[in-house]
C-alpha cells in the first residue's frame, strides 16, 4: 500500500476536493436528517482529512480513523500546526471500537470498498456500534463500477501541483474474476518534488456490490435505515437528483445515506 503511506502526496493528489463546501453540505444534510445533534464525529479511512481539518475547526470533536500509521502521524502534524484538536484511531475499518461513540460518521471517495459482503457487513457492525442511535452514516462514491459495462476495464489520471511539487494520478480497473464480482484497483502516484522522480503504487482485489445487493446487505444487516441516494459533484450533492434519475455517466460522484437505527 505504498501509495497510502505517501500521505502528503496523496493529499496534494487529491487536493481538488473543496473541504469547506463539503462541510456545508454534511452541515444541510445534518439539518434535514440526523434526529440527532452532532457534537463528535468521525472519519473512516480518513487518510490526511481536510474534511476533519475544517469540522475541527468549526468546534466539533474529530476523530481520524484510518489501518496506516502514516496517514495519522501526518493528520496529527497537521492538527497541531493548524492549532486544531483531532483524536486518531489506527484500526481495520472491517473490525474496530470506539471508546466514545460518535453521532455522525462518514467515509470519502470511494473508500467503502471491501473484500467480501462479510468484510461489508463487519463493518456495517462496526460503525453501527460506534454511532449513536439516530445519528448519520455519510458514503461518498460508492460503486465506481455501477455501470452497464462493468466488466470493461477504466482508467483516469489527473495531474496536480502544490508548493512545487507535482503529481500525476492514475486511477484504474480491470475485472479479474467475473462471477465472484471481484475488481482489481489500481492507484499510481508520479511525482516529481522538486526535481526528484519516483513513483507509488497501490493495487488491491476488491469485491464489486452492485446497487440492489447493497441495498440487501443494509437490510440483512438490520442497523440502519436506507434515507437515500444522489448525484453530486465532488464537494456537493444533490437531494434532489436521486440515483434511478441519473444519467448512467453521473453515477460515480454519488452520496448514500444511512441512519442508525
Ligand atoms: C481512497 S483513500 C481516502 C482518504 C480520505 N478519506 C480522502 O477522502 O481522501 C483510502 C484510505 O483508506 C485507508 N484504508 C485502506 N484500507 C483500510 C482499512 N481496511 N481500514 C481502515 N482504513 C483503510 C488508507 O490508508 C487510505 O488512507
Amino acid at each position: 500500500m505504498t501509495v497510502y503511506r505517501q500521505p502528503l502526496y496523496y493529499e496534494i493528489a487529491f487536493s481538488f476536493i473543496d473541504a469547506k463546501r463539503q462541510v456545508d453540505c454534511f452541515e444541510e444534510i445534518i439539518s434535514k436528517f440526523s434526529e440527532i445533534k452532532v457534537r463528535r464525529v468521525l472519519d473512516i479511512a480518513c487518510g490526511p482529512s481536510l474534511q476533519l481539518r475544517e469540522m475541527a475547526r468549526r468546534g466539533y470533536e474529530t476523530i481520524g480513523l484510518d489501518i496506516n500509521s502514516e496517514m495519522l502521524e501526518y493528520l496529527r502534524a497537521k492538527a497541531k500546526e493548524e492549532g486544531l484538536k483531532i483524536e486518531t484511531v489506527q484500526a481495520d475499518m472491517t473490525n474496530f471500537k470506539l471508546r466514545k461513540k460518535v453521532d455522525y460518521a462518514f467515509i470519502m471517495m470511494g473508500s467503502f470498498n471491501f473484500k467480501s459482503n462479510e468484510a461489508l457487513l463487519s463493518h456495517l457492525n462496526s460503525t453501527a456500534a460506534s454511532l449513536n442511535k439516530g445519528g448519520l452514516y455519510f458514503i461518498q462514491n460508492f460503486g465506481v463500477n455501477w455501470k452497464i459495462d462493468w466488466t470493461k476495464p477504466k482508467k483516469q489520471s489527473w495531474e496536480t501541483e502544490k508548493n512545487g511539487i507535482r503529481v500525476k494520478a492514475t486511477y484504474e480497473t480491470h475485472v479479474k474474476d467475473v462471477v465472484n464480482q471481484i475488481i482489481t484497483e489500481k492507484i499510481t502516484l508520479n511525482v516529481n518534488d522538486h526535481g526528484k522522480k519516483q513513483t507509488f503504487t497501490h493495487e488491491e482485489d476488491l469485491k464489486l456490490v452492485f446497487p440492489q445487493e447493497l441495498k440487501l446487505l443494509i437490510k440483512l444487516n438490520n442497523k440502519f435505515e436506507f434515507l437515500g441516494w444522489w448525484a453530486g459533484n465532488t464537494d456537493w450533492w444533490h437531494l434532489n437528483q436521486p440515483l434511478e434519475k441519473t444519467e448512467e455517466s453521473k453515477l460515480d460522484t454519488n452520496m448514500i445515506l444511512l441512519r442508525r437505527k
